[in-house]
């Protein structure tokens, strides 16, 4: 029986990004729909329910995605609420590539770092990335200051991890000028650079200057990059005693964990992989026991 994915898409355009990577994954029939809306999407999810026996469901599957986490979330709720019984399908959700994105940065960070009880900081924290960094790093029990231009929106995050990670250890702080984003790295262990494509919140000659740092992670690849110092291809490259990675040095475990995790919902019919399933997964791609 052939495997079919269904790529539901909140833009109106599916994205050729995940169309290629599902390709890759080896998956024999891609379906694709854009404008996918909780309004819209439960006939969607009969079609693929109804149509084979519940031993053959694991040959069927959905891809959440679009450019809008806020909206791959809904729908996500929607789509596990058309389930019942055996009646499902696995289903991952990756709107924007947030969940690998963010596992990928943090199960790097742990091939170098202990992060139980280590000083993290996410700067531009309050996107979908950030935020999940942010959160998996409190799940490893790191303490981590959670920074966005704004106290409010970064408070906001800390409370919204704290309903994820019951003994979350995070701290808001706000900047908005280089000099304010380099004096609350001051005594970080590890930063994670995930602002917007195009923002650099440390220039160059920074990262030299802060003590006691040991891995730097910029997330951005759109130049300006987020951390001057971070060439966008670098990884797991020591400079000033810091360990080093850029975009696509995080980038190639992500498509990794992409495709590990679209093969994977091959495997049964009752998986939902979202954060914390996608950074097992990326764990296990990175070679880290867990
Ligand atoms: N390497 C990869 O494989 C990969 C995959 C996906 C995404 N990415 C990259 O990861 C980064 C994070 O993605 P995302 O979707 O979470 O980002 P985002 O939502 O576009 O931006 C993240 C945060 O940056 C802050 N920000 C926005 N404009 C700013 C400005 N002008 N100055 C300072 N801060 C600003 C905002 O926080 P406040 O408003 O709260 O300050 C925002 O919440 C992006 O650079 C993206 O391109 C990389």
């Amino acid at each position: 029986m052939k495997t079919i994915l269904a790529q539901f898409d909140t833009d109106a355009l599916p994205s050729s990004f995940d169309q290629v990577v599902a390709v890759d994954s080896n998956v024999e029939q891609l379906f694709s729909y854009g404008s996918v809306t909780p309004g819209n999407v439960t006939g969607l999810v009969h079609g693929l329910m109804f149509t084979r026996g519940p031993a053959e469901l694991k040959n069927s599957a959905i891809f959440i995605g679009g450019s809008d986490v806020a909206k791959g979330e809904l729908l996500l709720r929607m789509v596990s609420k058309t389930f019942f019984g055996p009646m499902r399908v696995s289903v991952m959700m990756d709107s924007n590539g947030c969940n690998t994105t963010a596992a990928a940065a943090i199960a790097s960070s742990r091939k170098h770092l202990n992060l139980a009880g280590c000083r993290a900081i996410v700067l531009g924290a309050t996107g979908p990335v950030g935020l999940r960094a942010a959160e998996l790093l409190a799940l490893e029990k790191a303490n981590v200051t959670v920074v966005s231009r704004t106290l409010d929106r970064a408070e906001s995050a800390c409370i919204t991890i704290r309903t994820k990670v019951a003994d979350a250890q995070v701290t808001a702080a706000c900047a908005s000028q280089p000099s304010e984003f380099e004096e609350l790295c001051q005594n970080a262990t590890l930063i994670v650079s995930a602002g917007a494509a195009g923002v650099c919140f440390l220039e160059s000659g920074v990262l030299q200057k802060i003590q006691g740092l040991k891995l730097a992670i910029d997330l951005n690849a759109v130049p300006p990059v987020g951390v001057a110092d971070i060439g966008v291809m670098e990884k797991a490259i020591e400079k000033f005693g810091v360990i080093c990675y850029g975009a696509l040095g995080v980038g190639g475990l992500k498509m990794k964990v992409h495709k590990k995790a679209i093969a994977s919902l091959f495997e049964s019919n009752d998986r939902v992989l979202e954060t914390r399933t996608i950074y097992d997964m990326a764990l296990q791609v990175a070679g880290i026991a867990t």
